[in-house]
């Protein structure tokens, strides 16, 4: 993985930011064009007041889970964990919410800002055990910039 390549890029789209919506969807397209076994990356945010999450931009297949409650599912568990959840093998897991029989493996790493969990990215991948140290690490980078602009 070209970490410094990715970061950078990430840095400058974050940067020149001047709409949220732009930019999250443009580092959707950049992470799922720039590493090959990421097949699905998207947003979700908690939903107002609500204890759900709401999908917002991404890249990849549409999926029919856009609200998601506290607890279910990978997403769900990290609303509420509020840590990494690095998923190697889909069928290992009871509380998974399939988004199609293609998707091996998934990784969601929650957002702070105030250290206040709004949401996350979430990435599925068809291989199954494809992610390392260094999926979480650009990807917490990658939330952390996210955070700036949210
Ligand atoms: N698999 C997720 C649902 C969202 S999709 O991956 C886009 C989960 O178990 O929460």
């Amino acid at each position: 993985m070209e970490t410094d390549f990715l970061k950078n890029n990430i840095l400058t789209l974050v940067e020149k930011s001047n709409s949220k919506e732009i930019t999250l969807q443009a580092i959707c397209d950049f992470l799922k064009q720039e590493i090959d076994y990421y097949d699905w990356v998207g947003f979700y945010f908690i939903n107002g007041d609500k204890e759900e999450l709401k999908l917002a931009q991404f890249a990849g297949e549409p999926t029919e889970h856009t609200i998601i409650p506290f607890g279910k599912g990978i997403c769900g568990q990290v609303a509420v964990s509020n840590q990494n959840f690095v998923v190697q093998d889909v069928e290992s897991q009871d509380n998974y919410i399939s988004c199609g029989w293609k998707v091996k493996s998934e990784i969601v790493i929650p957002i702070f800002v105030d250290g206040k969990n709004i949401g996350q990215i979430d990435i599925d991948s068809h291989t199954v055990n494809p992610f390392s140290k260094q999926d979480e690490l650009l990807l917490e980078f990658v939330c952390e910039q996210v955070a700036k602009i949210v």
